[in-house]
């Protein structure tokens, strides 16, 4: 298999304008950052790029505008941040992208960083567009992928601009994230655990099939269980959940029946009858129509810890409740404590991963510790696949 071609070390980059594709896709909440894990991450590859006097070009993404300057997911936050953690000029680009951007950027002088606005501001960039990734290119000398959580995705900053730049290559963030799951995927001790929350069965149906052949026990937590309960016949009240699920739900019984995997979904719930207010315990069959599941219950959790108990491997995408409001954040937190003290006290190798997963157990006030914690959710399940990532295929 072609490797891929990491930054080396030893380049002479001063004074090289370099693009640099990131990942700022952080939560926020009345634009602020809630949780910066993400951008911290990246913090020292980028000071080592001001310290080696080379021009940054940053290029990051923030939620999904889909074409539209939607101000509500820009990137001035971000901007903000990065102008106070690093000692340099920081800029923010927020024009178009026509024939005379080159110029825009000509005043840059060694060692100055200049973010991009929301890249997914322009449809060309998640259409992977010729002349837009063109044009992106021609902004810089070299080209350094370091977000590995967008390398699932076939868009103009990740993929096609890689076709009109000769210098190009993975990040040292990227290879670490890639190195800890090759690591996970080559020596991993059995029995192995997989935890998977988040919403949408639908999308992740293939790694789900994928991993059932290789795993021991799969959870399922978060919206995506609701899907379960109906297909067990459970009354779900206004619980979100996925039309024709079931005949998903039904492959997964089948395929984890032929590979001996156990599938273990919450036995109890905590519901609401909204997204802001407190919740109460229930058992599945008391579900009224105005209720919404909004965390897993005390029996579930102590189920789930036993099984992590047992496990020697753990995979985690995704968190178990509501997590944003603290009343439906209990079951996601004692998932991960349970994940920490077994890496911590009995070696359990642990792998988490997902915007959401960082971002929910950034809101424990304990000292947390995982064998790796990765900054990609989408990404990390589809390389766990044995997909070949459009971004990596790239810069082999
Ligand atoms: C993520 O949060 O997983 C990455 O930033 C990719 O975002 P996307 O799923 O909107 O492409």
């Amino acid at each position: 298999m072609d490797k891929i071609n990491f930054f080396p070390d030893d380049l002479n980059i001063q004074s090289q304008k370099i693009i640099l594709r990131l990942d700022f896709n952080v939560p926020l909440k009345n634009k602020k950052i809630i949780d910066d894990t993400r951008i911290m991450l990246c913090l020292p590859f980028i000071k080592e790029l001001i310290g080696k006097r080379a021009k940054i070009i940053i290029i990051s993404h923030l939620g999904r505008p889909k074409g539209v300057k939607d101000t509500s997911v820009s990137l001035v936050p971000v901007y903000k941040y990065l102008k106070e953690k690093l000692e340099t000029n920081v800029y923010f680009y927020v024009g178009n992208f026509d024939e005379e951007v080159k110029d825009k950027f000509s005043h840059l002088k060694e060692g100055d960083v200049i973010l991009i606005e929301n890249i997914r501001y322009f449809k060309e960039e998640t259409d992977d567009d010729e002349n837009f990734s063109k044009k992106l290119a021609s902004l810089g000398d070299i080209y350094v992928n370091d977000a590995f959580s967008c390398s699932h995705r076939k868009q103009s900053s990740i993929h096609k601009i890689t076709k009109f730049i000769n210098k190009k290559f993975a990040g040292p963030l990227l290879k670490k994230e890639l190195d800890a799951i090759n690591v996970i995927i080559n020596n991993k001790r059995e029995p192995v655990t997989c935890i998977i929350g988040g919403s949408k069965i639908s999308t992740k149906i293939n790694v789900i099939t994928k991993l059932i052949e290789r795993i021991n026990n799969f959870v399922i937590v978060g919206a995506m269980a609701n899907n379960f309960f109906i297909y067990k016949n459970f009354n779900v009240g206004k619980s979100l959940i996925e039309s024709n699920s079931k005949e998903v739900v039904e492959k997964i019984y089948d395929k984890a029946k032929k590979n001996n995997c156990k599938i273990i979904i919450p036995e109890d719930c905590v519901v609401g009858t909204s997204f802001e207010g407190g919740g109460v315990n229930k058992n599945l069959d008391q579900i009224t129509k105005n209720e919404i599941i909004l965390d897993i219950g005390p029996n579930s959790i102590k189920k789930i810890k036993q099984i992590i108990d047992q496990s020697r491997t753990v995979l985690w995408n995704g968190p178990a409740g509501y997590f944003e409001n603290k009343n439906f954040l209990n079951g996601t937190m004692s998932i991960a404590e349970a994940i920490s003290k077994n890496t911590n006290e009995k070696t359990l190798i642990s792998v988490l991963g997902g915007g959401d997963t960082l971002a929910a157990i950034s809101r424990s006030k304990k000292k947390l510790s995982f064998s790796h914690l990765s900054t990609a959710g989408g990404a990390f399940l589809e390389y766990l696949e044995g997909k070949d990532l459009p971004g990596l295929s790239v810069l082999k």
